[in-house]
């Protein structure tokens, strides 16, 4: 008997689930300019460039790792019990006390950011979070049917969060604050002030924080992080994190969840987020065994003193880049520079009164590929027009060639100046 095929339909959470991004990025057709090489200041992956590299104590725990048999079973999908100790012994504090139990291995922070979701959204709930912002909040919120509602962060503020908006826009059916310190795309730090603020409005309305604290490591002079969870007794907060910034090594794929609970309103929570680990069994064995290489050291140990000169390099190099790009940026016409104060990013707004002859910023950033080989996101991908974002992990040279690119493609385009690119 012939078979006869049907057309395949897909699933509507394939159908919903989409990354701004790669949208946004997809629709660029233009290619860079061939006599030029590219320089890719798109993507934050700091390994790009191949000058920032993961400490050798790192790489040495995962040989070993990956020698020893026993760690190349399937582990406990939260993560293995010493890996587990290593987080939290070294997140904790004693305002906000972390036990291996408040910590659930990811595969990434994007695992992790994935898990608290779908432990909190249903179709029809809603969760409040940045704009400009990390794309894939949305990206998961909507994919599993909720509704990601962007409170606006203000760029003459450093972009703090605008909290009369942000409480506005909460109803019934919102069920959890994002907030993201170091943030993606901006490069802000925010003050303590400003985060039990942000806590204030959790606590008024009820609803938990998920604090995306992936940056937090990398801060510049004057700029402290403070960990959400140490600044409430009362929010509950699931702040998530993973190694793929701080330690250099985004392909490794591990990251994970604090759950800071001190009321116990987290109880039904951690049994959905055990269940939903479940489908996937954790981040990978080998990763997980060397996790405590990094994160849990013996005191002064010669490890310990080479993780702490590789923070103290991968921070200065970043600070040193920061403050770099701000001052050759500001310095061309029709940009404007918010000074970033930690991660790898930073926001540059494109002038509208500039007379530059853009449609928009993907226009700008399109061209920029096209005429100059520079590669940046334009800020429509993070929900903001009339910005693109630079990350500056490159090593000085190619900054100083990336500037220099920029500073001669906006001067060809100001009215009155604007000549056939080459
Ligand atoms: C704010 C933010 N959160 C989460 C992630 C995801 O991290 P991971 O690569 O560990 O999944 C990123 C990655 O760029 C990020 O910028």
């Amino acid at each position: 008997m012939m078979m006869t095929t049907r057309k395949t339909t897909v699933s509507i959470v394939a159908k919903r689930t989409t990354n701004p991004i790669r949208d946004v990025v997809d629709r660029m057709t233009v290619q860079p300019n061939p006599d030029k090489k590219l320089i890719p200041l798109s993507i934050g992956d700091p390994t790009t460039f191949g000058n920032l590299n993961t400490p050798t104590v790192f790489m040495d725990a995962l040989c070993k790792a990956a020698r020893d048999p026993s760690t190349h079973g399937y582990q406990n999908s939260v993560g293995t019990p010493a890996a587990r100790r290593a987080v939290a012994k070294h997140y904790s504090t004693p305002t906000a006390p972390l036990t291996e139990n408040d910590v659930i291995m990811a595969s990434g922070c994007s695992g992790a950011l994935e898990l608290a979701f779908k432990a909190l959204v249903d179709e029809g709930d809603n969760v409040l979070a940045p704009c400009p912002g990390f794309a894939l909040y949305r990206t998961i919120v909507e994919g599993i049917g909720g509704t990601c509602k962007t409170y606006p962060l203000i760029p003459e503020l450093d972009w703090q969060a605008d909290l009369q908006k942000m409480k506005a826009m909460a109803d019934s059916r919102t069920k959890a604050i994002v907030v993201n310190n170091p943030s993606n795309p901006c490069g802000s730090v925010y003050s303590k002030e400003h985060l039990i603020d942000i806590l204030k409005v959790a606590q008024e309305l009820g609803i938990p924080v998920i604090a995306d604290e992936i940056y937090r490591g990398l801060t510049f002079s004057g700029a402290v992080f403070h960990a959400m969870a140490d600044l409430t007794a009362d929010v509950p907060v699931i702040s998530v994190g993973g190694i793929a910034k701080e330690y250099l090594v985004p392909g490794f794929r591990v990251g994970w969840i604090l759950i800071n609970d001190r009321h116990n309103l987290f109880a039904n929570l951690r049994g959905a987020l055990v269940s939903l680990s479940q489908v996937i069994l954790g981040p990978n064995s080998l990763v997980l065994s060397a996790l405590p290489s990094i994160m849990d050291p013996e005191p002064a140990s010669a490890e310990d003193l080479a993780l702490i000169a590789f923070r103290k390099h991968t921070v200065s190099t970043l600070e040193k880049n920061a403050l770099f790009v701000t001052d050759r940026l500001s310095g061309i016409e029709g940009l404007q520079v918010i000074v970033p104060q930690g991660a790898m990013y930073v926001m540059v707004g494109i002038n509208p009164s500039a007379g530059f002859d853009f449609k928009n910023d993907m226009d700008f950033c399109e061209r920029l590929l096209s005429e100059e080989s520079v590669f940046c996101l334009p800020g429509t991908c993070f929900d903001i027009p009339n910005y693109f974002r630079v990350v500056f992990c490159a090593p000085d040279e190619i900054l100083e060639e990336a500037c220099d690119r920029l500073k001669a493609f906006c001067a060809r385009h100001r009215a009155g100046t604007a000549v056939a690119s080459n």
